[in-house]
């Protein structure tokens, strides 16, 4: 089971579903609710299937909340100051026993509400209205919110993804480019390997003046189709406001999505990526006496030897799984092992391996995507990361096995190309 390791230096205390939780301030909301082991913590849409934290970074819905009536919030992005309310959201019940869990009983192959009964008088409106209920993902907020304040930024360089490559090219960039970031602070993958190479990273991407916003996702990025001098536009929401950033050049560094393997009740929730596993670690927050790790890498090995002395750690070959074991979360791990089929009980699952580029950001504003049989999806970029008009590439995004170093290489290729101080 999951619990803190030391005690909070600054605890704050956070509600969900009616129950006081210890938070440590400015931690995530969700490494609370692990922490307190709230799992699970959400149901998926559509067949309600129990839910729990995965990536820690945004980029799956396995903690997805309610907070203080905001609906859907990411509570892995949001962190904590005390007197927050999560509330489980879109259950019947309870997060534990959701009676909307019957959908994922009745319909084993998925739900196919634009066929089910439809046409048939009377039955498809019942039908299509019990598909709204269970499909949702929570209610509007109880009062209106009040709009958030929008302004318009330009600047010279525009740097998203505040991991090692995206500090390293902000390093690069005097007074006039921002870097966005949308965890609560810089430093993505290396923060959890390596924290102290990851604290000098920061001091030294903002040295030359340049900005560093965290909690900030860049959401849309494209080419306004009616300007010519061929700037991108950028869309970033803030936890205060919104802005437009209009630049001459972009560096996306958004990194690698967490992993996903193939193996049956892979979405169930103690199943936890390299990534959001070291994480949580790093903030004093253990997921249990005895895990099994799936993968090898460099974030598998420096989870292995941090958490040594503390968790007895499984290592399971990724062909060997079968399956995780577990009603509502994970109780165990099933794997081969020559021709039988073995059990090992385990508090958590730790899913490591290199996970495919976040592409998204680039394609929207015209990067190409080629598939390659080997490395799977990749970004079309030149050497020194260029992958289109004023738009660029850095760190693993593009392939690369030294991010600080793609990132130092971009930098300082956009810092020429825009003749910006040296
Ligand atoms: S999006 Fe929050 S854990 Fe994945």
């Amino acid at each position: 089971m999951p619990e803190r390791v030391k005690p909070p230096e600054n605890p704050v205390e956070i509600v969900h579903d009616g129950t006081s939780v210890v938070a440590e301030r400015g931690e995530p909301l969700a490494h609370a609710l692990i922490a307190a082991d709230r799992l699970p913590l959400a149901r998926s849409a559509k067949l309600h299937r129990p839910r729990g934290p995965y990536c820690l970074r945004g980029g799956c819905d396995g903690c997805l909340a309610r907070v203080d009536g905001e609906p859907n919030v990411m509570t892995c992005l949001r962190p904590a100051h005390g007197g927050e309310r999560v509330e489980t959201q879109n259950v019947l019940g309870t997060r534990g026993i959701d009676a909307l869990r019957a959908a994922d009983f009745l319909f084993p192959r998925g739900i196919d509400h634009h066929r089910l009964f439809a046409g048939i008088r009377g039955v498809s409106s019942i039908v299509q209205s019990f598909a709204r209920r269970v499909a949702g993902l929570g209610t509007l907020p109880e009062t209106t919110m009040a709009p958030t304040a929008a302004t318009r930024r330009e600047v010279d360089v525009l740097v998203v993804g505040g991991g090692a490559s995206g500090l390293a090219a902000l390093a690069e960039l005097p007074v006039g480019a921002v870097l966005v970031d949308d965890g609560p602070s810089p430093g993505g993958r290396k923060r959890a390997i390596d924290p102290d190479r990851a604290r000098d990273l920061v001091s030294k991407a903002t040295a030359r003046g340049a900005e560093l916003w965290a909690e900030t996702t860049a959401i849309a990025l494209y080419r306004e189709p009616e300007r010519v001098d061929g700037r991108l536009h950028a869309v970033a929401i803030g936890p205060e406001r919104a802005t437009l950033f209009v630049a001459r050049a972009v560096i996306v560094a958004s990194g690698r999505h967490a992993p996903v393997l193939a193996f049956g009740e892979n979405d169930l929730p103690g199943v936890y990526s390299a990534g959001a596993a070291l994480a949580l670690w790093r903030g004093g927050i253990t997921l249990g006496r005895r895990l099994a790790l799936i993968g090898d890498g460099a974030m598998e090995d420096a989870f292995c030897r941090a958490v040594a002395g503390s968790s007895d750690v499984m290592r399971v070959r990724e062909v060997d799984v079968v399956r995780a074991v577990g009603r509502a979360r994970v109780t165990g791990i099933a794997f081969r092992d020559g021709e039988r089929e073995h059990r090992e009980r385990v508090d958590a699952i730790v899913v490591g391996g290199p996970g495919s580029p976040a592409t998204e950001l680039a394609v929207q504003a015209g990067a190409e995507v080629e598939f390659d049989a080997l490395s799977g999806y990749r970004l079309r970029a030149d050497e020194d990361g260029r992958l289109g008009p004023g738009l660029y590439g850095a760190g693993s995004l593009i392939g690369s096995e030294t991010p600080t170093a793609s990132g130092a290489v971009t930098g300082v290729r956009v810092r020429r190309e825009l003749g910006l101080a040296g």
